[in-house]
């Protein structure tokens, strides 16, 4: 049986679950109790806050479920994906995956985030007014052009980038929610014109993954290149390639967001912004990148950043078997489903959640269950260590080098985009290039990209 929930018409219930999950999961958690579950147009999903309960779903065996949602986001990144595998053929793929992910190989990406970051922020117009999420999404898909796919500056980076975008664009939420409407109806269809994106994306991808298998680099698509399964066998191009799209999929957005998150945060709290000035300032007026992933008070405003502005809110897995979620005996069909909106805004692991006070991750860290902006367990998220080690950097980079106002009085609020919360404005706001006490311009953006 299914523990109890709202029980208005499914379709609002959807539009509350997906447009107001801030506002409804602790109004169905106060009615009904934790867990309680939602009745949803594509299925019953049973969302928990409780730090047990999140650890009961995480730990369990991974051959209990499959992935949640793969109609949506298949025709995107096909069957070769961690997104769309499950059981031993996703254990296998991600083992192979994750070395290239690993803390200890972000010291080789962090000039290009950098770099990134500078050339993109330089690309604004000096004190006039920006959206920074836009900002934000042109300098994340660079990052990932060139640290995950290898695009040098002799290959006309910003080609790439358009490629990529018009298939992004291509996307309608129409075909992705309701498969029959996958058809290409003589050409004429929104899926025909996603089908010529697709192929057009395909071929530019078949042609760096040749380059990269001639020409290795420090990318993590050489890094996949050179890995080997456990049985010895390697990645075919089809599978490259689904990757590939995955991690643009997964890491553009995413990161884009959570940047955007965290200067509207910082800028809204001046003790917070002067503190954390304090420390980058610290490391000299063209701070280096490594140097920036390193600071203790940036980790924690990054941190605090993706507890009370998570940008996925839940952890969707379908249920294969039956399972018992702490008094609950649930059935095969349902979908479980920690919710980062309730365990972040859990008064007993974080007194008063609403406010935004990096210094509780200083002298604090949190367990697994108590703290996941990246998922958990079989499916956590693959470049956790490389979205933070992004996000300190191009952080660090525009605060080192721009003053920065906020173009509105009133906080955004989080809005549904796909999947991610994204905030309703895009946080609008004028960059400054600052002036240092000796008089000289801050410094000249780096140059060099790896
Ligand atoms: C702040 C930025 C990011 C956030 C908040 C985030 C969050 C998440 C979350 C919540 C999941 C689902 C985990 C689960 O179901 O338990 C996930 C999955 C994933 N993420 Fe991220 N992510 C971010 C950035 C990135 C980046 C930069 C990459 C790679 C370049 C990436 C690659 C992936 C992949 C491949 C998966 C699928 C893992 C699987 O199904 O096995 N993510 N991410």
């Amino acid at each position: 049986m299914l523990p109890p929930g709202p029980r208005t018409p499914k379709i609002l219930t959807t539009y509350q679950l997906l447009a107001q999950p801030h506002r409804y999961f602790p109004l169905w958690r106060e009615r009904y109790g934790d867990p309680f579950t939602v009745r949803a147009i594509n299925g019953d999903v049973v969302i928990t806050g409780r730090p047990d309960l999140i650890e009961t779903i995480f730990r369990a065996d991974h051959r209990i479920y499959a992935p949640f949602g793969v109609e949506a986001v298949g025709p995107l990144v096909g069957t070769g994906s961690v997104f769309t595998l499950e059981g031993e053929p996703h254990r296998r793929e991600r083992k192979l995956m994750m070395p290239a992910f690993h803390g200890a190989r972000m010291r080789a990406y962090a000039q290009t985030m950098a770099t990134a970051a500078d050339t993109g922020f330089a690309t604004l117009d000096d004190g006039g007014e920006h959206r920074l999420l836009d900002a934000m999404q042109a300098i994340s898909l660079e990052v990932i052009l060139r640290a995950v796919f290898g695009v040098s500056d002799d290959q006309n980076p910003q080609d790439y980038a358009e490629t990529i975008v018009s298939l992004i664009e291509a996307i309608h939420p129409a075909f992705l929610f309701m498969p029959f409407l996958q058809r290409r109806l003589g050409g004429l269809s929104p899926f025909a014109r996603f089908l010529d994106r697709f192929e057009e994306v395909n071929v530019m991808l078949d042609a760096q993954i040749e380059r990269r298998r001639k020409d290795p680099g420090e990318d993590i698509l050489s890094m996949m290149l050179a890995a080997r399964y456990e049985d010895d066998g390697q990645m075919s191009n089809a599978q490259l390639a689904d990757e590939l799209r995955t991690l643009v999929v997964a890491g553009h957005e995413t990161s884009a967001l959570s940047l955007s998150w965290a200067i509207d945060a910082v800028l809204r709290h001046p003790e917070v912004e002067t503190k954390l000035r304090d420390e980058i300032d610290g490391l000299g007026d063209d701070p280096d990148p490594e140097a920036i992933a390193k600071l203790p008070y940036l980790d924690a405003v990054c941190k605090e950043t993706l507890r009370r502005h998570p940008i996925l809110t839940e952890s969707l897995r379908l249920l294969k078997e039956p399972m018992q979620l702490g008094d609950d005996a649930l059935p095969a069909g349902a979908v479980v489903s920690p919710s980062m909106v309730l365990a972040h805004y859990d008064p007993a692991v974080f007194p008063e959640p609403e406010r935004f006070d990096p210094d509780r991750f200083l002298d604090k860290s949190y367990g697994p269950f108590e703290y996941l902006p990246f998922g958990g367990g079989h499916r956590r998220c693959v470049g956790a260590a490389f979205a933070q080690f992004e996000m300190k950097i191009v952080l660090g980079r525009l605060l080192s080098r721009y003053d920065v106002s906020l173009a509105s009085p009133v906080p955004p609020r989080p809005v549904r985009r796909n999947i991610t919360m994204a905030p309703h404005d895009g946080v609008p706001a004028r960059l400054t290039l600052r002036r240092r006490v000796s008089g000289r311009p801050a410094a000249e953006p780096m140059r060099s990209a790896s």
